[in-house]
């Protein structure tokens, strides 16, 4: 089997980026990282692109005349690297038809809730502030709505008494680190299987 070739689109830290990068170098992914999309020239995650070695498209939106333009733009890079799957890892931009259209089914996000739940931003603050006595993490695809397309995969982070937001941001974030890689290799294997809006990971 081909070895998937993947895109991740981040615009900050990149704990996610990098969690997958290290996972394809330690042999657990059957795919390559072909590309990093990132619309702030001064993010860490590009610094990590760099040390990896990972081509990136580095783009300032505001250099274009509207969304479409540079969408437009992110597609033309995608096609020409023959990108299998694109990874959304805290890329902070709304996504339209011009992306979701022709990579629909193979455009994932992460999003620190349990979806429905907390959607959009600050959703870990959300969650805190609602008083939920746990969170957790979702795996989905993307739909072209905020956080609304069809799941793939959750796991749950406790919040204990008394715990702020930057002890369950850790425990959301360990979560985070371990499933992305393990959904992107469901990806690899061909597993997930996508009827209506409800998925299935064949086994
Ligand atoms: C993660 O918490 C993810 O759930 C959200 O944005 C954050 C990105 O973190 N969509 P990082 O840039 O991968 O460290």
């Amino acid at each position: 089997m081909e070895r998937l070739r993947v895109a991740v689109f981040a615009s900050g830290n990149g704990s996610n980026f990098q969690a997958l990068v290290d996972a394809i170098e330690a042999g657990q992914l059957h795919a390559t990282m072909e590309l990093l999309v990132c619309d702030r020239p001064s993010a860490l995650v590009a610094e990590r692109a760099a040390q990896a070695g990972v081509d990136t498209f580095l783009f300032s939106p505001k250099q274009y005349p509207n969304r479409e333009a540079y969408e437009a733009e992110i597609l033309k890079q995608l096609e020409a690297k023959k990108i299998d799957l694109v990874v959304l890892a805290g890329y902070m931009r709304i996504i339209t038809d011009t992306l979701v259209k022709p990579f629909y089914g193979r455009l994932i996000n992460i999003h620190p809730s349990l979806l429905p739940a907390f959607p959009g931003m600050n959703a870990i603050q959300q969650a805190l502030d609602y008083g939920t006595k746990v969170t957790g993490v979702t795996v989905h695809f993307v739909d072209g709505g905020m956080d609304t397309g069809p799941i793939i995969a959750q796991r749950v982070a406790l919040i204990e008494e008394g715990a702020g937001i930057e002890e369950v941001t850790q425990s959301v974030q360990r979560i985070e680190r371990e499933l992305y890689p393990q959904v992107v290799q469901w990806f690899c294997e061909e597993r997930i299987q996508l009827i209506d809006r409800i998925v299935h990971i064949n086994s």
